[in-house]
């Protein structure tokens, strides 16, 4: 997991779209992580798809910056479960219905940009 600086209020642009990193910082197995007007997240590019998803695990708020990530899977560190990125749908316990919550992406002009809300 690499830390990612990022400016506490990036700039919008017309579409309400924030910017987040270079496109060509993104690489595969390697996740990102940053807080963006408040919110934790993390990037990563699987399967050549570029993924941005809240950092608090959608069970109990646990921190998933500091969970564990293993060929498109990220692992909790509070109960253990495991996440695939590119669906967002838990692993492990296979009866879980909580789900990653994704952020809509833009890739324009070399960066990455995604949507808040
Ligand atoms: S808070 Fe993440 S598995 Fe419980």
């Amino acid at each position: 997991m690499r830390p990612f600086e990022t400016k506490t209020n990036p700039e919008n642009d017309s579409d309400n779209h924030l910017t987040t990193v270079k496109l060509a910082d993104v690489k595969e197995g390697e996740l990102l992580s940053m807080t963006i007007s408040g919110e934790p997240i993390l990037i990563t590019k699987v399967n050549n798809r570029i993924k941005a998803f809240s950092a608090v695990c959608p069970h109990a708020a646990g921190d998933l910056a500091k969970g564990s990530y293993y060929k498109g899977r990220i692992d909790c560190p509070d109960h253990g479960y495991r996440f695939e990125v590119l669906t967002g749908r838990p692993l492990w316990p296979e009866d879980e219905v909580c789900r990653l919550r994704f952020f809509k992406i833009l890739e324009e002009n070399g960066v990455v940009k995604i949507l808040l809300s």
